[in-house]
């Protein structure tokens, strides 16, 4: 039985990702040390899996939770632009070391691919649309230029090291189990609080930013495939639905599927922040296969559901 050691598989993308390996019959490990994420995601499924509570800033932790696996996803980050725009340090410590750390204890250990959660920040605010591999990263944040830094550092332990790796560029996945509570969250967990309380939805800028809102069930299959894909080198590969929603268009269609006329209320705009996202899927969909099945108002109304049964 293959097994996965999910680093972050206590958050909100890696506990999906814990549920989808487990049910491929994969044996899987999880290290986190709950900075961002929680128990509560995990204890459905406790029993089936192997947990670490541990930090992947401590290369000692990460070289023991390394042992006998075959491949690592890796999910653990401190994953806000706000935040590492207030602590850059940390921010970079745990982005950038955590992630060094991994390929490390991967390279020592044998593992056989490291699968990593890159993003979009990577690619700044540049004009052109929608965003494709090929073009120049732009960082604007510590986070941006940690979350590059993994995919520079994933790529030279490939070709140094032989080291299988991929990078997977994420653009604003959502769905289930994303933290509305923080004010970190993404905007969609976010909003649909606003919407499951009656409250005026409250927008940084004008609200025409917009986003390439990726369903979380699309991410974690794509992860399947990128364990088991074959590719040459160290692919970095943008995963998103490959649709363009602004800030102001998915609060109408939050008030659509909700049957409200909630408010809409303006504030400044966020430093470091994007100003529009949006993917150009086909090196995905050619690389590994990806078919994201699931649009953002199907997602969207996935999500209000689980919000509400909580
Ligand atoms: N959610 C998105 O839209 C999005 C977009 C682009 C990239 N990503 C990347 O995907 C990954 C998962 O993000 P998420 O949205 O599930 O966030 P999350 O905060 O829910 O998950 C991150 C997990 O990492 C853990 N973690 C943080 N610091 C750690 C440390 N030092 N040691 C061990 N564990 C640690 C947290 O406790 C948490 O469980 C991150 O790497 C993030 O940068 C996410």
């Amino acid at each position: 039985m293959a097994k996965a050691l999910i680093t972050g598989g206590a958050g909100f993308i890696g506990s999906h990702l814990a549920e989808g390996l487990l049910a491929k019959g994969w044996e899987v490990r999880v290290l986190d040390n709950f900075a961002t994420g929680h128990r509560e995601n995990i204890k459905h499924i406790i029993n089936q899996i192997d947990l670490l509570e541990g930090d992947v800033t401590n290369l000692t932790t990460v070289r023991f939770a390394t042992r006998n696996i075959d491949v690592i996803f890796h999910e653990a980050a401190l994953p806000s632009v706000p935040r590492s725009v207030k602590n850059p340090l940390e921010s970079n410590e745990v982005n950038i070391t955590g992630t060094l750390n991994v390929l490390l204890a991967a390279r020592d250990n044998n593992v056989k691919r490291v699968v990593y959660a890159a993003s979009s920040s990577a690619y700044g605010d540049q004009p052109t649309l929608p965003k494709i591999e090929t073009m120049a990263p732009d960082p604007l944040s510590p986070y941006a230029i940690g979350k590059y830094a993994g995919e520079l550092y994933a790529q030279t332990f490939t070709r140094l090291y032989g080291l299988s790796t991929i990078s997977l560029r994420y653009f604003n996945v959502f769905g289930p189990r994303q933290d509305p509570t923080t004010q970190y969250a993404g905007v969609i967990a976010k909003f649909i609080r606003f919407a499951l309380q009656c409250q005026p939805f409250t927008i940084d800028g004008d609200g025409e930013q917009s986003r390439d809102f990726t369903y979380v069930e699309n991410v974690v299959n794509v992860n399947l495939q990128a364990a088991e894909a074959k590719f040459e080198g160290s692919p970095v590969v943008n995963i998103a639905f490959g649709q363009r929603t602004t800030i102001n268009q998915l609060a109408k269609t939050l008030n659509e599927i909700t049957h409200q006329k909630l408010e809409l209320v303006y504030g400044s705009p966020r430093a470091g922040d994007v100003r529009h996202s949006h993917a150009d899927i086909s090196r995905a969909r050619q690389l590994l296969s990806y078919d994201p099945r699931i649009d953002l108002r199907q997602g969207l109304e996935r999500t209000l559901e689980w919000y509400k049964s909580k």
